[in-house]
């Protein structure tokens, strides 16, 4: 299914960005076939769309096309062994539902990733993390779609995972998540629930978990080092430009209060680089994706 001009402002959690060319959404089998072909009729670059919780879209006419993936099946447990049980869940599938899933059939290893509002692929795409918990160590495999391969599994030990990224190994171009098998343990509902609940009550009183934003806008430079405490001590918490400010709760964290652009976000982050640069030493490389 194609749709012309989808404007990401309305697709991304922060509400930035001017209209793409076109979103092609794929669903079935035949959908993922025929995206190639798509894509090439198309023009302009690909862009892998999910719940929009890590972007920043610049504003105007974008040439771009965003492919989005629908949600097919139910997550579902497709084997288990003395350690793990399996469950798989299409990459279009909402995160925190795959989390609430998981909970009800009483699996354990996800409750750290609670409270990040991205999908099941974005998660993938981005290593996504919290709490000492990242989606990579709990993959088991993947499969994807790419022109070369067309649908193929790979096992987790065929990407390299790292801090917010993953990459798999000596695959020219592009490919997509269709789903993602998870290997978790086998735990306590009313445990795993409790864990869940705290973890958000964490999230919610230091980070502003309801606020229009893409969630933190910079990796820690190194483990232990947070970036939303260096741009905190660089004075950072609470400025604004045209509609953008950084959290008063958590510096890392840049908010879209109604009316913000992509350029106020930009000379935002561009301050806050040079600021932290100058106070710490630190050199801050963005976390969020800026497209195109
Ligand atoms: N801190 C400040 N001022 C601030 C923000 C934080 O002093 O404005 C201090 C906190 O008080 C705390 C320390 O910095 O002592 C660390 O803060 P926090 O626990 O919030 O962790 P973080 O390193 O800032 C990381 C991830 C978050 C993830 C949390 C919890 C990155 C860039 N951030 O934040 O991930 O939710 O740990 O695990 O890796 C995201 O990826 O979008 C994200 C929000």
């Amino acid at each position: 299914m194609i749709h012309e001009g989808p404007k990401l402002c309305e697709r991304t959690t922060i509400r930035l960005g001017g209209k793409a060319l076109a979103e092609v959404r794929v669903a079935m089998r035949e959908d993922f076939e025929k995206l190639p072909g798509a894509l090439r009729k198309l023009g302009g670059d690909m862009r892998l769309l999910g719940e929009g919780s890590n972007i920043i879209a610049k504003d105007g006419e974008l040439p771009i096309v965003i492919v989005t993936k629908a949600q097919v099946h139910a997550p579902h447990v497709t084997g288990e062994d003395e350690q793990y049980v399996y469950l798989r869940a299409d990459a279009g599938m909402r995160l925190p539902a795959l989390l609430a899933a998981a909970s009800s059939l009483g699996l354990t290893g996800l409750e750290g990733l609670t409270g990040i509002p991205g999908s099941v692929g974005g998660a993938f795409a981005m290593n996504a993390g919290s709490y000492g918990t990242s989606f990579g160590e709990r993959t088991h495999s993947v499969e994807i779609f790419s022109p070369h391969t067309g649908f193929a599994e790979k096992m987790a030990t065929d990407f390299d995972f790292a801090y917010r990224s993953c990459a798999l190994r000596g695959h020219g171009g592009w490919f997509l998540a269709a789903s993602v098998t998870l290997a978790l343990g086998r735990g306590d509902k009313g445990a795993i629930r409790a864990a869940m609940r705290d973890n958000y009550g964490k999230k919610q009183s230091t980070q502003p978990v309801t606020a229009k934003s893409a969630g933190c806008v910079f990796k820690n430079p190194a483990q232990g080092v947070s970036a939303g405490k260096l741009l905190d001590e660089a004075g950072l918490k609470g400025m604004s430009l045209g509609g953008m400010r950084f959290s008063p709760m958590h510096a890392n964290f840049l908010i879209n209060e109604g009316g913000g652009t992509y350029a106020a976000a930009e000379e935002l982050l561009h301050t806050a680089r040079e600021k932290v640069r100058q106070h710490s030493g630190h050199e801050l490389e963005l976390e969020v994706r800026i497209w195109p």
